[in-house]
């Protein structure tokens, strides 16, 4: 039988990682899946139950205790125990407390096992932070999309502002430096890429162009 195609795109937050991989998802017919949705799950749940998004002991037994499904589809679905919170886990509260419990590896160790799991029954484009060098180091297909912290907060501005919940720019831009830090001093996975990656600076490309780059780079290794 052969593999299933894995495509990994990783990438800080911001930097387009969510409508590039949809759109290669489509265009190479495989399904997307969004794995800081499962990050952002979680730190959902540790939100509600009044847990400190520092306290892994904690963390660890509610990670252990959650059933987080993901439903690949157009949209997909993230279900947190049998509950839709696919609208819920986009606010900036929720964003920092996905960064936070993301560095406890207890929950790593539950998410990664899920995107495995994910990933093997009908291959797929997963985006997160670490797909290409935990989750599915040996795919070949791997990519690292960058740009400047300040384009990626101008995106992130301008996302929030068209959806009615805006947050001014500096505040923005704060919080990502923030995230960036922590997203990539953690010890367990730490946002990071090696030269089995091809890097994508898209600063100044269009999502088409990305998007384009990554379907000729993946077709071309594909047999
Ligand atoms: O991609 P995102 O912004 O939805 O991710 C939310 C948080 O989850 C982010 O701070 C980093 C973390 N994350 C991770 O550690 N590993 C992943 N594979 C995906 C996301």
């Amino acid at each position: 039988m052969k593999a299933p195609l894995i495509v990994a795109i990783d990438g800080p937050s911001g930097v387009g990682k969510t409508t590039t991989s949809k759109l290669v998802a489509h265009a190479l017919n495989l399904p997307h899946i969004d794995t800081g949705a499962m990050y952002r799950a979680i730190g959902l749940a540790a939100t509600r139950a009044g847990i400190d998004v520092r306290d892994a002991d904690a963390l660890e037994t509610l990670a252990s205790n959650t059933h987080i499904e993901f439903v690949p589809g157009e949209p997909p679905r993230v279900m947190l125990d049998g509950e839709d919170i696919t609208a819920l886990i986009r606010t900036p509260e929720i964003s920092m407390a996905a960064s936070h419990v993301s560095a406890v590896p207890a929950v790593r160790r539950v998410l990664v096992r899920l995107q495995k799991e994910l990933g093997r029954r009908n291959g797929g484009v997963l985006e997160g932070r670490d797909i290409g060098t935990k989750v599915f180091p040996q795919t070949p297909h791997k990519f690292f999309l960058t740009a400047d912290p300040r384009v990626r907060a101008q995106r992130r501005h301008a996302e929030l502002a068209a959806k009615g919940t805006p947050v001014p720019f500096e505040t923005v831009l704060a919080e990502a430096l923030q995230r960036d830090e922590q997203d990539s001093t953690r010890a367990d996975s730490p946002l990071s890429y090696d030269e089995t990656y091809t890097v994508i600076d898209t600063a100044g490309l269009s999502i088409d162009e990305v998007v384009k780059a990554i379907v000729r780079a993946v077709r071309t290794r594909v047999p």
